[in-house]
């Protein structure tokens, strides 16, 4: 089957590119609100964000964190925004989030990015679905949000539960997809009942399925790619459009395209292209690739 793939350089906050209803499955995961590593890019995308740390400097205010954390996400749901208008009726959204830890301003909390993104997706019209947790297996348990647990670590009350899982947020736009009765599409793209077994439990480990990550791949946090393997044979049929617009190293397009989805991915960061180039070089050959750079 011919498909075509859209690496898009560009904002995602606006897709122009994309008309109503054209696209079946988003599969993404944006810069995580709160976690250090993304700070100056919200503050890049958002003057408004910029501000609000300058102010924090000023006002030590616990308000204004709530502000900044608020204006992150407010920035990633005006991406919610255009994928739900993307969206066909019936089609799904899968986006990858973890949630942070952090002391600012002197004060240890969770920003559980988790259930703000629900929010904002509900508000826009999504239906939540059933989530998968991504059990990570690096992270060691941590003490007081710093490093390993130390000399009092078997001593209660003070520590923390370690984040060791992510969200795979699922949603839906509007009703469950109609197909025509016997659409040979859906029986083209079904999976192995050892697949439905494992892909449809909540908590994926992952085991067995270690890859290893290039430096870039590491700063971007890229996710593996049977995560996204998986995402897109569960909510998606041969021929499908499926859309990243938090692109990366260009993980969604490679899997898109291995498995016979047409996609499109959206990125900013235009000195991934080289990265992006090759980790979709190895093609198949009926795959199309096409790069637009939007002029701002
Ligand atoms: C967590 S990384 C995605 C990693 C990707 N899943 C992979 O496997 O490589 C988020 C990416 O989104 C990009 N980004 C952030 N905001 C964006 C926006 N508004 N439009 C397009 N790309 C954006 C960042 O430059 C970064 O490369």
């Amino acid at each position: 089957m011919q498909t075509e793939h859209k690496i898009i350089i560009g904002n995602s906050q606006k897709m122009p590119e994309l008309s109503d209803s054209t696209v079946h499955l988003m599969v993404t995961s944006p810069p995580y609100p709160m976690i250090k590593m993304w700070d100056n890019l919200f503050a890049r995308m958002d003057s408004k964000i910029a501000q609000l740390w300058q102010e924090l400097k000023a006002d030590r205010r616990e308000e204004t964190v709530t502000r900044i954390y608020q204006s992150m996400h407010a920035s990633l749901a005006k991406v919610w925004r255009e994928a739900y208008r993307a969206l066909i009726d019936g089609g799904i959204a899968c986006i990858n989030i973890g949630d942070a830890t952090r002391t600012v301003n002197g004060r240890f909390r969770l920003f559980a990015n988790h259930s703000k993104i629900i929010e904002h997706c509900e508000r826009l019209g999504f239906t939540t679905l059933p989530y998968a947790l991504w059990k990570k297996p690096t992270t060691k348990p941590k003490y007081k949000g710093k490093g390993a647990f130390l000399g009092s670590g078997f001593l209660p009350p003070n520590a923390y539960v370690t984040l060791d899982c992510e969200f795979i947020l699922i949603f839906r736009k509007g009703e469950l997809r109609k197909f025509a009765p016997r659409d040979q599409r859906r029986y083209d793209s079904a999976f192995a009942k050892k697949e439905r077994n494992e892909w449809f439990s909540q908590i994926w480990s992952l085991a067995g399925t270690r890859q290893t990550h290039s430096q870039i791949e590491r700063r971007i946090a890229a996710f593996p790619e049977e995560i996204v393997n998986r995402l897109i044979r569960m909510f998606s049929v041969k021929g499908d459009t499926v859309l990243d617009p938090f692109l990366g190293s260009g993980t969604t397009i490679k899997v898109a395209m291995q498995n016979e989805r047409n996609s499109v991915g959206y990125e900013t960061d235009e000195s991934l292209l080289p990265l992006i180039k090759k980790k979709t070089a190895s093609k198949p050959t009926a795959c199309r690739l096409s790069i637009i750079k939007r002029e701002n």
